[in-house]
């Protein structure tokens, strides 16, 4: 196997849990808390789990918005973490972000020629004319015409808007992009589009990816390899065709059951108890207070994960791989 693009080692990102003489002390959240991946040169890797597991910390964490509090970070097998966000945006430019909301990436009172020529300024792209020459290409690969550089932002629809954050991140020339849940908010005709382009993009490019997605079905659609998160850890991660068809984690097979499928567009087998909370996290496997199968010792210590086929490891002792998948789940 080649040497991994991208890759982090118990990597920790916590908020708050500071005290200071003046405010109340903030609950520590440990949004991310000990995740080791490996992603591949060319793969797309999805990021899957229920919402405030921690997936967009990763990925702010990754682009270093926001600064680890342990662990590493390696680019290309150089270590890139422990840095300030300056500094640590400059020594990972090749990771690009793709916003949850690509709206909100626009400056509504400019023109979108405007942002995208800033953007390119901010990265420090001085030559106007390149600017424009990798702007246009840029347009042109997500299938918009110059006409577009003129519009404002409330002038495009959510699939245009897709497409110029998508040219936008680019124009930057990354070699990983971080997709943020890319196709919320968009009717399925124009979902399918935009990730059809997705991939499209990714073979002329050359670019890896990181899904994140709440959509299991894009998710297996799409991606190489899936990772499972809970509570700011990884519960399973595997091929995708192995995840979703063998489910081995307790939590990955709950999450197939409750998610809806073409033929019951309602939700499936609810997941039982309550959501989980980062600032509560439970002894043991986060898990267990909400897992069927949970035995004492589930209570007590942190099950880490291990491999259960040549291309699935699980973080639970009595999973069960080679079973298969919920009957009624993705029935599509
Ligand atoms: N700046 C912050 N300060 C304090 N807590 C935060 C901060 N950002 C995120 N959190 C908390 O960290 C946890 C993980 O949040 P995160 O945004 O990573 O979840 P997510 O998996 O992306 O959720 P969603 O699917 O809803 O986007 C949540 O409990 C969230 O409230
Ligand atoms: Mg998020």
């Amino acid at each position: 196997m080649s040497r991994p693009l991208l890759e982090t080692v118990d990597l920790k990102t916590h908020y708050g849990g500071t005290r200071s003489l003046l405010s109340k002390p903030k609950p520590l959240v440990r949004a991310v808390d000990g995740v080791s991946l490996k992603i591949q040169p060319g793969e797309v890797l999805g990021l899957v789990g229920e919402s405030g597991c921690g997936k967009s910390t990763i990925a702010k964490t990754l682009l270093g918005l926001e600064r680890e509090t342990e662990g590493a970070i390696l680019l290309d097998g150089f270590d890139v973490g422990g840095r300030d966000p300056a500094e640590a945006r400059k020594v990972r430019s090749d990771i690009q972000y793709v916003h949850q909301d690509p709206g909100a990436a626009l400056d509504p009172w400019w023109r979108v020629g405007d942002t995208l020529h800033e953007t390119l300024k901010i990265h420090g792209v001085s030559d106007r004319a390149e600017r424009q020459a990798r702007i246009l290409e840029m347009l042109n690969a997500v299938g918009l015409n110059e006409g577009f550089l003129r519009r404002y932002p409330h002038e495009l629809s959510g699939g245009q808007q897709r497409r110029i954050g998508l040219a936008r991140t680019l124009s930057l020339r990354p070699r990983m992009v971080i997709l943020d849940e890319p196709t919320s908010g968009l009717d399925l005709s124009v979902q399918a589009t935009v990730l059809k382009l997705m991939l499209d993009l990714r073979a002329t490019y050359d670019l890896t990816y990181l899904f994140i997605s709440h959509d299991l079905s894009v998710v297996e659609r799409l991606c190489d390899r899936v990772a499972i998160m809970y509570l700011g850890r990884i519960v399973e991660i595997g091929s995708a065709d192995q995840v979703f068809s063998a489910p081995a984690h307790p939590y990955t097979r709950a999450l197939l059951e409750s998610a809806p499928t073409l033929t019951r567009q309602d939700s499936g087998q609810v997941i039982q108890g309550d959501p989980p909370s980062p600032t509560r996290r439970p002894e043991g496997c986060a898990f267990h207070p909400r897992c069927p199968m949970a035995q004492a010792d589930c209570r007590q210590s942190v099950p880490q994960l291990a491999e259960v086929s040549d291309s699935q490891s699980v973080a639970c002792p009595y999973a069960m791989p080679g079973q298969v998948r919920p009957a009624e789940a993705f029935a599509s």
